[in-house]
C-alpha cells in the first residue's frame, strides 16, 4: 500500500482508486513547508480527534476534493455546520464498508476538543480492511490495553503511531504498541513539530530495530511502500 507523509500526524494510503487522507495539518506546520495543501489529494478524509493539528485544513481540502469527511459524530456535525455535506460519522467500536473497503472508529487515550470550545466527542483510531490490505491509525492516543483487542482481530500491513511522547506515546510505548497490535511495520507520527516533541529520530529508528521491528519515518512529501 502506497502511503505518502504530509507531515506530523498528517499521511495518505491510497487503496485501491481511492485516496485516504488523515488528519490534515499541513499549512500551520514550519516542518511541511515542501508540501503545496492546494495539491494534495482526497477522496476521504480521516479524522482522528478535534484537536487543531489534525484538522486545520481538511475542510478547505474536503472543499476542493469533494472528498468524504470519516470523523466521529460530533465532528462531522462541525463540519456539516460549515457546509460540509459529505460527512460520515462513526462512533467508538462501529465499522462501516465504504466503496474502498472497512473503516472502525477504535478508542484512543487522548482529549478532543473542537478549536472554537465545541465539544469534540471522543478522540479515536481507525482499523481500514480492505483487499489491499489492512492498517491501524491510533491517532493521539496513550498507550492501552484496547490495543490488543485490534491485534486479536485484524492481520495489519502497518501501524500509524505517534512517537513524540509529550501528548502521546513516546518510542518506548509506540513498540510496546506495535507488540500489542502484532504488527512490526511502523510509520512514526506526531514527532519534531513542536517544541516539546523533539525526537532524536536516528535513536528512535534503532531502538525499534533493537525490538526486531522497523520504524519508517518520511519526510514531509516522501511516499513510501508498506
Ligand atoms: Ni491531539
Ligand atoms: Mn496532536
Amino acid at each position: 500500500m502506497k502511503v505518502t507523509y504530509y507531515g506530523h500526524a498528517c499521511f495518505a494510503v491510497e487503496v485501491g482508486a481511492k485516496t485516504l487522507l488523515f488528519d490534515p495539518f499541513i499549512a500551520g506546520n514550519q516542518l511541511a513547508k515542501a508540501v503545496d495543501k492546494r495539491a494534495v489529494p482526497a477522496s476521504y478524509i480521516l479524522i482522528s480527534h478535534a484537536h487543531f493539528d489534525h484538522l486545520a485544513d481538511a475542510a478547505e481540502i474536503a472543499r476542493r476534493t469533494g472528498a468524504t469527511i470519516i470523523s466521529n459524530y460530533e465532528i462531522t456535525v462541525w463540519f456539516g455546520k460549515q457546509g460540509l455535506e459529505k460527512v460520515h460519522p462513526l462512533n467508538h467500536g462501529g465499522a462501516h464498508n465504504f466503496d474502498f473497503g472497512r473503516v472502525k472508529l477504535v478508542n484512543a487515550i487522548h482529549s478532543s476538543s473542537l478549536p472554537d470550545g465545541t465539544y469534540g466527542g471522543n478522540p479515536g483510531g481507525f482499523v481500514v480492511e480492505s483487499a489491499e490490505g489492512n492498517f491501524y491509525y491510533s491517532g493521539d492516543t496513550a498507550l492501552t490495553m484496547d490495543m490488543k483487542l485490534i491485534g486479536e482481530s485484524s492481520r495489519l500491513k502497518f501501524a500509524a503511531l505517534p512517537i513524540g511522547d509529550n501528548f502521546t506515546m513516546g518510542t518506548d510505548d509506540a513498540i510496546k504498541a506495535a507488540d500489542f497490535v502484532r504488527c512490526n511495520h511502523v510509520l512514526g507520527l506526531h514527532f519534531n513539530t513542536f517544541a516539546p516533541i523533539q525526537v532524536d529520530t536516528q535513536a528512535a529508528v534503532a531502538q525499534f530495530k533493537a525490538a526486531g521491528k522497523q520504524l519508517r519515518l518520511l519526510q514531509p512529501g516522501e511516499s513510501c511502500d508498506f
